[in-house]
């Protein structure tokens, strides 16, 4: 579904606009999002796991994760594509209420919800509530004996999986703040806690091990023991869950070292593990929900930066890298800094014949940590006032961006069938001069 390509004059043409127009009406720097990529990534997950769970338990449910990036528009259209919606916060809930996304086709997760959060979801008729700790249990019970209403939940299980990815985005490890241990015991009991309050609902079990995950072999380690607690429960207390979501972490290409399984691939995949699980513990399969954010607006998006200041240092091995500074940075992208992330830079404005340069794409913040793209070759013509895209910047570059240093965060731009047109505004200085009330 990618519509990006070189048009006669070199320039990166993306979803049928040049990138010179694009900056020329919406400035740099610019998130350029590709409405027919993202729709098409959303619309193959949806089919990819509805056809693999078919057999299984009667299809699957594919939410999106809202923490990748969301907007009332992009709510919409994972919405038009067949998709539910995952959010983690009030804020987020907020967003998908406004895109006017069915609230029952809503969860609700997050390891530190406020009572006004659970309140303003289950007030919302949301479909999920992700229940994160123990006394979480009692806190959701309280607010739906409150609201008069039976809160349908879902408990966050600590399946103890090492994920191969960053630790800051691994998340089924014991060492951290997610969900309720199966190796303690705490997961058994929170269960049973949640069996307790009739306010509550048990839908079934959930776990998420980390993100930027590029095999089923973790996911495989997360079923079994998943489905061992759920025959357990189901045996143990006499009760039929009838889901169980195993998370989203599907990884997408950011160079193209990266090689990511297709959807249909890892649905299979994962059908694979599911069924095996269940077959081993001799239970029916639950209906499962997977919830994917990156792999779907991640790679449907890319950064367009105007270069500014460019300047050449000697390196010890006699060769020499070029710093080519950009008009954003950490701000805008702020995952090459914490995650050592990596990706790749061109030149977007037009075509050209100089040699490449081993260049470092840096910003424009007070910090030398304030990096873009680590290496990348970039001609060596390139300088002050071209055009430079950073693709692969969908998912955790506008929902992580910052303000540092009053820079103003850049909007958001989709592109379709030859037009532009803002999902995001631009900030500007009075939006963070008009908080300043001092
Ligand atoms: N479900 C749950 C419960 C999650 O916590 C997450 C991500 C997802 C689904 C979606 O994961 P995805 O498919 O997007 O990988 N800021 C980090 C990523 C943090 C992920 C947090 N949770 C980054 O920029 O890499």
């Amino acid at each position: 579904a990618r519509t990006v390509r070189r048009g006669a004059d070199g320039a990166l043409e993306v979803g049928g606009v040049d990138v010179v127009r694009l900056a020329a009406e919406h400035g740099t720097p610019a998130y350029v999002v590709d409405e027919a990529d993202l729709r098409a990534r959303a619309r193959g997950f949806v089919t990819a796991f509805d056809d693999a769970f078919a057999d299984l338990c009667g299809g699957a449910d594919v939410y999106y994760a809202g923490k990748a990036f969301l907007c009332t528009a992009v709510a919409r259209w994972v919405a038009e594509e067949g998709m539910l919606l995952e959010t983690c916060t009030g804020g987020e809930l907020a967003v998908g209420l406004r895109a006017g996304v069915d609230p029952a086709r809503m969860a609700l997760h997050g390891n530190n919800k406020s009572d006004a959060e659970v309140e303003r979801a289950l007030a919302a008729g949301v479909g999920r509530v992700v229940v994160d700790s123990l006394p979480e249990v009692d806190r959701v019970a309280d607010v739906a004996a409150r609201l008069g209403v039976r809160a349908p939940v879902m408990v966050r299980v600590t399946v103890g999986v090492e994920a191969h990815t960053h630790s800051y985005i691994a998340t089924a490890h014991e060492d951290q703040k997610f969900g309720v241990s199966l190796a303690t015991g705490e997961a058994a009991r929170a269960v049973a806690a949640v069996l307790a309050r009739p306010e509550l609902d048990l839908r079934g079990l959930h776990s998420h091990i980390g993100s930027q995950i590029f095999d089923v072999e973790g996911f495989e380690v997360a079923a079994r023991r998943l489905v061992r607690l759920h025959a357990t429960v189901q045996r143990e207390h006499g009760v039929r869950l009838p889901e169980m979501d195993l998370g989203g972490g599907f990884g997408m290409a950011y160079t193209t070292q990266h090689r990511p399984m297709g959807p249909a691939d890892l649905a299979a995949g994962m059908a694979r593990v599911v069924r095996a699980a269940c077959a081993g513990e001799g239970v029916e399969v639950p209906r499962i929900s997977v919830e994917p954010g990156r792999a779907v607006v991640g790679p449907s998006t890319f950064t367009l930066y105007t270069a500014g200041t460019t300047k050449d240092v000697a390196l010890d091995d006699g060769g020499t890298r070029r710093y080519v500074a950009v008009d954003g940075g950490m701000s805008d992208n702020v995952r090459t800094a914490l995650y050592a992330a990596d990706y790749s830079a061109t030149l977007a404005s037009r075509r050209s014949d100089a040699p490449p340069v081993l260049s470092r794409v840096v910003g424009k913040h007070c910090e030398s940590g304030d990096v873009v793209v680590m290496d990348e070759f970039l001609p060596a013509d390139l300088g002050h006032g071209d055009l430079v895209a950073v693709p692969g910047t969908g998912a955790y570059c506008r929902s992580l961006a910052s303000q540092y240093n009053h820079v103003p965060r850049p909007p958001v731009v989709a592109v379709a069938d030859g037009t532009s047109r803002v999902l995001v505004r631009r900030e500007t200085e009075d939006d963070l001069l008009a908080l300043d009330v001092g």
